[in-house]
């Protein structure tokens, strides 16, 4: 079998069969198929697609691509979830802690940044010492004693998807369903999570851009994970605004913070509190929303929330008392933005400020870039805020002296309106 071959085979319009697709997985892992020709087959994909056939093969062959990791030696219902992607998107370092606070076990593997959303990888690394390099037994341990654990991709878990998403990231190949849907899906089942809740970003700053695109990944997701009779639900939320103030690395863990002491911004509180309710639902804590948001309430105003954000840093070796300290997040440049003119502020493209980011540092250009921990965005103004001429809308930040051309270039992606604009945090619920 030669690669060239099947990518021309799709190319044509032709489904490719179980032994070219462990083929192709197999050989790229193995180094036998070059980035060069991968490249050319997942731009294949991009405009070609996958059959349903395909993709559960290609999910299957990349899962198996490395170690499974068997969590029945921890009890209870195990729970993971994942975003697709999206710009200040910090959730699990919330949603994580509150659901461990609550006593259930939260096994996760995450990823880094893709294209120009963030990842929590990343995120988590910006604190000194902290490594999400821990062996299966360290990683089971730990659920066990703390009930929770994040760890990243070794080259021995889904060498496959880590392999690809570097290579999606730097080659322009990420926004494709059956790409997405594999990759996602094929790392949460190789960690053998029980309850897996997806939030499917959509809108201009995430990788699917309308409701009905999103729609297609969840669903494709959910049979992928009935199959392997996993509980998997979706919730598809609004991504055509950042997440929250923050955007960058270490900024995000500080909005992080605030957030489990109860001082998030309100889109980025819905959205945590809902997907802490659906996996509460999902982990059999209870069906009764009130009641979830009573439990949820709790653990963030008597502190365990929190309390067990830093259990779980320290555990993985973070350094906490750096991360409490005043210069933690200590950027060297900065460059504010202002209101030209009154009214009610609306950012009308996370993309654009997803983009700004990675340029400023926070994001990769190419695969072996080394991430500016310092470098990211906060916004004062939030859409639907009231603005005086002169206000401050955002700040730049960066370790490197910051281009104006930057903020030049976010100027199209946000407006000043007479009036508020719609603004919804979550658009659809699947399973
Ligand atoms: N998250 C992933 O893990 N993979 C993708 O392809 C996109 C988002």
């Amino acid at each position: 079998m030669r690669i060239v071959d099947l990518i021309i085979k799709k190319r044509e319009g032709f489904e490719l069969n179980d032994q070219e697709i462990e083929f192709i997985i197999q050989k790229y892992v193995s180094g036998e198929i070059k980035d060069y020709q991968m490249s050319s087959f997942l731009t294949t994909i991009m405009f070609k697609g996958m059959t349903p056939k395909e993709i559960g093969k290609f999910t299957l062959e990349m899962m198996k691509s490395g170690r499974i990791i068997d969590l029945k030696s921890i009890k209870g219902i195990k729970v993971d979830k994942h975003s697709t992607g999206g710009v200040g998107d910090k959730t699990t370092l919330v949603v994580g802690p509150i659901i461990a606070a609550l006593d259930v076990p939260v096994a996760k593997m995450s990823g880094r940044g893709l294209g120009h959303t963030g990842g929590t990888i990343d995120k988590l690394e910006s604190i000194p010492g902290f490594s999400v390099a821990l062996t299966e037994q360290e990683f089971i341990d730990q659920v066990n004693k703390i009930k929770i654990a994040v760890i990243g991709q070794t080259d021995d878990l889904v060498p496959a998807d880590k392999k690809l998403y570097a290579l999606r990231d730097v080659t322009g190949n990420v926004s494709s369903i059956p790409l997405i849907a594999s990759s996602i899906m094929s790392k949460k089942l190789a960690t053998g999570s029980d309850a897996i809740l997806l939030d499917v970003k959509c809108g201009n700053g995430a990788f699917m851009t309308n409701v009905e695109e999103a729609r297609k990944l969840a669903s494709q997701m959910i049979t992928i994970g009935k199959e392997l009779n996993r509980d998997v639900r979706v919730e598809i939320t609004n991504m055509s605004r950042p997440m929250g103030k923050s955007i960058g690395n270490k900024n995000e863990v500080l909005e992080a913070i605030r957030t489990l002491k109860g001082q998030g911004t309100s889109d980025f509180n819905e959205l945590c509190y809902s997907a802490c309710i659906t996996i509460l639902k999902q982990a059999k804590v209870t069906n009764d929303e009130k009641e979830a948001k009573k439990m949820i309430d709790e653990v963030i105003k008597s502190g365990k929330a929190l309390d067990k954000f830093y259990e779980f840093i320290e555990t993985q070796g973070g350094d906490v008392q750096k991360l409490k300290a005043k210069d933690f997040w200590n950027p060297k440049y900065k460059l504010d933005v202002l209101a030209e003119n009154d009214g009610f502020m609306e950012i009308s493209s996370a993309l654009s400020f997803g983009i700004a980011a990675s340029k400023l540092g926070a994001g990769r250009i190419t695969k072996e870039d080394n991430i500016d921990f310092e470098a990211g965005i906060e916004i004062n103004k939030k859409t639907n805020d009231e603005v005086k001429k002169g206000d401050l809308l955002f700040t730049l930040y960066s370790s490197k002296p910051i281009d104006m051309q930057i903020a030049n270039e976010l100027k199209d992606s946000y407006q000043i309106n007479k009036q508020k604009v719609e603004n919804k945090v979550i658009l659809d619920r699947m399973e």
